[in-house]
């Protein structure tokens, strides 16, 4: 019997040795100790045997039993820790692959230029001024000694949504604003949009431009041709030459244009500068009487200068773009450059 019992034993690992999955070892287990399984048939035969044998028999039978469950218990355990390892296989990541690249969005030109231009202006004392681009006839026009019949108002195109209200053509609008909240003395710049019906290589309907102005006591042309020069130089290189030429603007009396040494021919005369060596980079001039009354300043107080310059031009000066177009097709081959 006991010999017998050992055979079953071993049986049982034979069994186990091939069965790979839960399912075969589920049937081994009915086949070994289940009800009708071939342990039963021992215990079935302890009734046949003498009384005093019964007890050394049955413990044997137990053993065997015990010993049968571990072994199967054993297998169940080495085959659920064998898939999972499988299933962590499976699921490894392989960081080695190269990640998918993204390109970050960043700053458009004409805002990087625009930051440019903000950061010379703070540096020397500037202050940041906004207004609105739906502005009133007055503010565009009226107030900066443009009245209704004047001829500049040919000059600039204007968007009218009603008779009295309008796309701002410049941020000149910003000078009054401003100077009818502050007292003087007040240097601001204002970047901003603003609006022209014109469409070409060198104008767009919707552009921007930074305003700038100084006023307080004592503010002279020579104030004037200090900060522009200044300005030009930081913005185009201590070597850019710089020109003041006379012109015309109804808010700004005298009023000068600066130019700069043509970027392109260094003053031979090229295409570019059409032939003249020069280019223009903005619009300035000392604040008009007139203007000074319509803000309440008194002009024999105070006197000033202001200025404006259309960020595009500068940046297309900058960086050598022939056509102003190119900032607001949003190609990013062209963005990318910057
Ligand atoms: N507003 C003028 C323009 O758009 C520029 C300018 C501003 C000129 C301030 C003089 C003083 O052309």
């Amino acid at each position: 019997m006991k010999e017998k019992l050992e055979q079953l034993s071993a049986e049982v690992e034979r069994a186990l040795a091939t069965a790979e999955d839960e399912d075969r070892i589920v049937k081994v287990r009915t086949q070994f100790l289940g009800r009708k399984g071939k342990l039963a048939l021992f215990i079935k035969q302890l009734g046949t045997l003498p009384e005093k044998e019964r007890p050394i028999v049955g413990q044997l039978i137990n053993q065997t039993k015990n010993s049968i469950e571990q072994q199967i218990d054993q297998k169940l355990k080495t085959i659920s820790e064998k898939k999972k390892k499988e299933i962590l296989q499976k699921e490894t990541l392989d960081i080695t692959l190269p990640g998918r690249r993204f390109s970050p969005g960043k700053k458009h030109p004409i805002t990087q230029v625009a930051s440019e231009i903000i950061t010379i202006f703070t540096a020397m004392g500037f202050q940041i001024a906004e207004g609105p681009e739906v502005e009133l006839d007055f503010y565009n026009f009226e107030a900066l000694n443009i009245p209704r019949d004047h001829p500049a108002r040919d000059m600039h195109d204007t968007f009218y949504i009603t008779e009295e209200v309008l796309l701002r053509t410049h941020t000149s609008p910003v000078q009054i604003r401003t100077m009818e909240k502050l007292k003087p003395p007040v240097s601001i710049i204002s970047p901003g949009k603003a609006y022209r019906r014109d469409s070409d290589v060198s104008h767009t309907p919707m552009f921007h431009q930074i305003e700038g102005f100084m006023v307080g006591e004592a503010i002279s042309f020579s104030h004037l041709k200090g900060v522009l020069t200044v300005f030009a130089h930081q913005m185009f290189g201590e070597n850019s030459a710089v020109r003041f030429r006379p012109s015309f603007f109804p808010f700004t009396e005298p009023s000068a244009e600066v130019d700069i040494k043509c970027v392109i021919c260094k003053g031979e005369g090229c295409r570019v500068c059409s032939g003249s060596g020069w280019l223009e980079i903005l619009g300035s001039g000392m604040v008009h009487p007139a203007v000074f009354k319509m803000v309440g300043y008194d002009p024999q107080k105070v006197s000033g200068f202001a200025f404006g310059m259309g960020i595009e031009r500068i940046a297309m000066l900058k960086y050598g773009i022939d056509d102003i177009r190119l900032f607001f097709e949003n190609d990013v081959r062209f963005l990318q450059q910057f």
